[in-house]
């Protein structure tokens, strides 16, 4: 895709971080904007940062998919069309696999799996029927390619992500449609991506589960906190992203160091290996 002039995107996580950035992005580009997010007043703050791009901005729990398939319906009635669709909405829960309470788990694969799902569903028949060029990105992570310790969750949210989109793209080019895919694989980036606990809807709410006031969830929030706030400066993934579009690259990888880890992985997969933690030295 090269041309996005007057295009609509439709943006999940557009309140902060990498939403926020490519909203931005999009908007100096001259597209149009429908911006999901449940964090309402950032969502709103992104919006003002737009000058004067025609922008929905849809208050969404992605979570939910009625909520999705409304703000998808407001969409059509608004703009009409919907050119590129960009799921990144996302949440990080780190925590044991044996330890992270099941209503985490479950929060964890609607937010950052179950969302591209909804999505997804809905808007490949109505780009298939527009006959005009479309584009789907989903922002998954390097933790959809490779594993580490510390947070089981994430991993199994990214790697549904990563082979939903592989899966869904097969399916497309068998049918020959005219949508190009991508699934967007970063390392750490500095973002708000530590502060997962305030989007908490309150379906996956427990205030009474001792799970957290305990040392676990505490050391996971720490965590979390570390390995975003040491990550890379945020300036560059709008670029990424719109490069990516441009160039029609499936893979968006952003953190080269960690090539020779994908590559292992597959080695042990290929060679009768097994995950080995000490791989993770230094690491995490
Ligand atoms: N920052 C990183 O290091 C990193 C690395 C790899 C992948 N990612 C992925 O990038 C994507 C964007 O994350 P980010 O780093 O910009 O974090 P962020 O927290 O800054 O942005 C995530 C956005 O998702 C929104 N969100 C959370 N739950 C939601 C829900 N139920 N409904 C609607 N919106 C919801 C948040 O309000 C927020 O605006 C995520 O999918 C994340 O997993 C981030």
């Amino acid at each position: 895709m090269k041309d996005f002039k007057d295009k609509v995107m439709f943006l999940t996580g557009a309140a902060h971080g990498f939403g926020r950035v490519i909203a931005q992005e999009a908007a100096r580009r001259g597209m149009k904007l429908a911006l999901l997010d449940i964090d309402e007043p950032a969502l709103k703050e992104t919006a003002a940062t737009l000058g004067d791009a025609a922008v929905l901005v849809l208050p969404t729990d992605v979570t939910q998919e009625a909520a999705i398939n409304a703000a998808i319906a407001r969409t059509m009635q608004e703009f009409g069309q919907i050119d590129v669709l960009i799921n990144d909405a996302g949440i990080a829960l780190p925590g044991r696999m044996w330890e992270l309470p099941v209503r985490d788990w479950e929060w964890i694969l609607h937010v950052n799996a179950m969302s591209q799902v909804y999505t997804m569903r809905k808007i490949i028949p109505i780009m298939l029927k527009q006959k005009t060029h479309a584009a789907i990105l989903n922002v998954a992570s390097i933790a959809g390619l490779v594993d580490t310790p510390g947070m089981p969750a994430y991993h199994a949210s990214k790697f549904a992500s990563v082979g939903l989109t592989e899966a869904t793209a097969y399916d497309l080019q068998r049918i020959g449609a005219d949508i190009q895919m991508h699934v967007m694989c970063p390392g750490f980036v500095q973002t708000d991506l530590y502060h997962t606990e305030s989007h908490r809807p309150a379906q996956y709410t427990d205030a009474s589960d001792p799970y957290y006031q305990s040392e676990a969830f505490l050391k996971g929030q720490q965590f979390a906190k570390y390995v975003i706030t040491n990550g890379t400066p945020i300036d560059t993934i709008a670029a990424t992203v719109f490069k990516a579009l441009e160039d029609d690259t499936f893979y968006i990888l952003t953190h080269p160091e960690y090539n020779g880890l994908i590559a292992d992985r597959v080695d042990r997969i290929v060679h009768n290996g097994k995950p080995d933690v000490h791989v993770m030295d230094g690491i995490m």
